[in-house]
């Protein structure tokens, strides 16, 4: 049985449907406070199965004892968490008990239960400021957020918990910068208010619901001067969390993986192919450059490729037709 934290979230719900697709048994716990519970019945549309869900805070540890209690838990893969770097910085408590406070419970019920198979959903914000692209899983690690400490801190706790127990199989994931959704159009990334990201963004603003993108700077040193990312599309991250269940099945070990598409676009480039891709016009305006912001990143990909047998699918174009295709219906 495989527990998913945070399940009825973007990355956790598009890698709920791509494990049951596999005939994988599921298990969703989530506190609701960024999704929705109406996510459990898309899933259940798209897949024809209805997972367990539990509506728990990592917080609350009797709560999530009770789930390894009721269930043989055999891996976990762990999304439930806070994300938004600015709202981190206002509020780095708030981040650091979530994040981490509630990772230490998760840890300290499957060390209780015999559960020593997790997947991390990581970030590629853990690699700070590194300036020398393409990024790799040896690259320097660093913080320029409370958000990125806490999976930088999550990070080496797991290492800590492998290098006193090597019957535990860890693998954490790298994301680089997640968009798209399920081609059935009913899961997605549907995030509150404003949004921070860019593509959600760029999606209210084809809506009608923002007047124009503000592009944070065009003095970046970059193909024209607008920041440059790794975009990947999210069915492309969920399957990349199938195969590391594969891997964690048949190994103990640590593993540390980048999962990215080694290309870098920028953001006049998507707002670009967001145009070509779904026939509408985007407005915007250049603005001043956000703080925090560094101008490009990208993954080399090598080692999830080597690895994992992981190589990213979508293009551009089809990751823009398909935020689109989830946003206007929602
Ligand atoms: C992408 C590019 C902006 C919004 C963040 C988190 C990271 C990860 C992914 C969780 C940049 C530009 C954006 C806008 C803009 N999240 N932009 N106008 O900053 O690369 O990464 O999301 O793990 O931790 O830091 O993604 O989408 O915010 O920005 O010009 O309204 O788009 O400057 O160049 P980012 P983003």
């Amino acid at each position: 049985m495989i527990l998913i934290t945070g399940g009825t979230g973007y990355i956790g719900s598009h890698t709920a449907v791509k494990l049951l697709d596999q005939n994988e048994d599921i298990i969703i716990l989530d506190n609701l406070y960024n999704s929705r519970a109406e996510v459990i019945d898309s899933i259940e549309a798209i897949t024809g199965i209805r997972p367990k869900f539990y509506q728990i805070d990592l917080l609350d540890i009797n709560g999530l004892e009770q789930i390894f209690k009721e269930n043989k838990i055999d891996c976990v893969i762990h999304f439930a968490g806070l994300k938004a770097v600015g709202e981190s910085v206002a509020q780095p408590l708030k981040y650091f008990n979530n994040n981490i406070t509630g990772t230490i419970n998760l840890l300290m019920i499957m060390q209780k239960y015999n559960c020593k198979k997790i997947i991390f959903s990581s970030s590629a914000t853990v690699y700070g400021t590194t300036q020398e692209m393409p990024l790799t899983e040896n690259s320097p690690l660093g913080v320029t957020n409370p958000y990125g400490r806490t999976k930088l801190v999550i990070e080496e706790m797991l290492r800590d918990l492998y290098a006193s127990d090597n019957e535990f199989a860890v693998v954490l994931l790298r994301y680089f910068n997640p968009i798209g959704a399920h081609k059935s159009r009913l899961i997605g990334e549907n995030p509150n208010g404003i949004p921070n990201n860019l593509m959600p963004y760029i999606c209210k603003v084809a809506k009608g619901e923002l007047t124009h993108l503000n592009v944070f700077g065009n003095d970046y040193d970059t193909v024209d001067g607008t920041g440059v990312r790794d975009y990947i599309h999210v069915e492309d991250l969920a399957d990349g969390h199938v195969k590391s269940i594969n891997k964690v099945k048949n190994n103990s070990g640590l593993f540390t993986y980048n999962l990215g598409t080694g290309n870098g676009y920028s953001v006049l480039q998507v707002v670009s192919a967001f145009e070509k891709a779904n026939n509408i016009k985007i407005s915007y305006k250049i603005t001043t450059r956000r703080a925090g912001d560094v101008a490009t990143v990208y993954a080399d990909t090598n080692k999830a490729e080597e690895e994992l047998g992981f190589k990213a699918q979508y293009n551009i174009n089809e990751m823009c037709r398909d935020s689109w295709n989830y946003a206007s219906k929602h």
